[in-house]
């Protein structure tokens, strides 16, 4: 089911959200699913659980070809369950980045450009992976919804921040 995506200025938005405590239950798979539909109706490159207002520690995210991210590389679809980020180096990147909850708009954010990930599946199967790049840089987006952080409060140059149409006139770019 496609469900509402919570803007920013939703205080629900800037909740820590709680560990995920039972795997494979059916309450889960329909929260998940509810998730895909919601990101796929979108468009988005990714959507964590408190997005549509469930505060548990739960994102997706995968990239095949998005007009979100024309130049993006492909990011293999994931669920990832209570995830945990160690950054791999201390070099950081700059890149635009968008958000289902704040719509029609783009900033440049600095993130880590190399990065271990490990969480689980929805079967509590665990995860373990390093990737850098844009790969990287969608973890390190999804995962800070989890503790109430949109990509807005990490815009360093606030130059580099409007609206998606303003910033890039003519682009075939999705709006949210
Ligand atoms: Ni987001």
């Amino acid at each position: 089911m496609i469900r509402d995506v919570l803007r920013m200025g939703d205080p629900r938005l800037l909740e820590i959200s709680k560990p995920l405590e039972r795997f494979g239950t059916p309450e889960l798979f329909e929260l998940i699913r509810d998730m895909q539909d919601t990101m796929a109706h979108l468009n988005g490159a990714g959507l964590a659980a408190p997005q549509i207002g469930v505060l548990l520690r739960v994102v997706i995210f995968g990239v095949e070809k998005n007009p979100r991210y024309p130049d993006a590389e492909e990011v293999p679809f994931t669920i990832l369950c209570n995830p945990e980020l160690t950054p791999l180096s201390d070099e950081m990147e700059d890149g635009w980045e968008g958000c289902l909850s704040v719509p029609g708009m783009r900033g440049v954010v600095p993130r880590y450009k190399r990065l271990r990930y490990a969480g689980f599946d929805p079967h509590g199967t665990r995860i373990e992976r390093e990737v850098s790049d844009f790969h990287a840089r969608v973890v390190q987006h999804e995962c800070d919804h989890l503790d109430g952080m949109l990509y807005p409060m990490r815009i360093r140059d606030f130059r580099k921040f409007g609206f998606t149409e303003a910033l890039f006139p003519g682009e075939e770019i999705a709006d949210d």
